[in-house]
């Protein structure tokens, strides 16, 4: 990784910090979900090594499926303009949905979906992000389940990207401000 390491500033979640926050959550969702029909939806792209991490830490007979929305274009800052791009295959009536997304910055991409999904008569729908950065939310959203807070820095890796690339880096860490400004 020394060619992505270059163009990071800090990191702040370490692999082992990662696995550890899989492991506390997967164990708490296993309890709170053990009666219910779990339904695991990822929202593509950024949660994609989050959500294979943290299912392997639920003992449960659960579902996935994706949800892809659009909102964020090249930039660092979210529009709040938020477009479904793919959609949920299953149909959510009878499920517990536990919603899986990478980071929550303004909450405008969370609240458009769970007010969409809403109308889909899930027995239950809630929110399980990675990263809060509480700092910065300008809606009333609260997540069900959160990894842990991050200063308001623009951060990268383990699924988070920037212009689509460093999603492979194998931790959490800040970029280095040359390269998005
Ligand atoms: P929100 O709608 O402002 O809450 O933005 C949420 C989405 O913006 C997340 O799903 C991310 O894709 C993206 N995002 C917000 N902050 C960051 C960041 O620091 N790094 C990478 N993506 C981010
Ligand atoms: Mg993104």
């Amino acid at each position: 990784m020394a060619q992505l390491i270059n163009d990071i500033n800090e990191i702040l979640v370490s692999k082992e910090e990662l696995d550890a926050i899989n492991k506390r959550l997967g164990e708490q969702i296993t309890k709170d979900y053990k009666d219910k029909n779990l339904l695991v939806v990822g929202i593509l792209k950024g949660s994609i090594y989050f959500m294979t991490d943290l299912t392997r830490y639920i003992d449960l007979p659960l579902k996935l499926d994706f949800l892809a929305v659009s909102s964020y274009g090249g930039g660092t800052r979210s529009s709040g303009i938020v477009k479904i791009v793919k959609d949920i295959d299953i149909e959510l009536e009878g499920y517990d949905v536990l919603l899986i997304e990478d980071i929550l910055d303004s909450g405008r991409t969370l609240q458009y979906v769970t007010e969409m999904l809403k109308t889909r008569r899930a027995n239950s729908i809630k929110v399980c992000t990675l990263l809060d950065k509480p700092e910065r939310r300008v809606v009333d959203l609260k997540p069900d389940y959160i990894g842990c807070s991050v200063p308001d820095e623009f951060v990268v890796g383990y699924g988070l990207d920037y212009d689509q690339k460093y999603r492979n880096l194998p931790y959490i860490g800040s970029l280095k401000r040359e390269i998005y400004e």
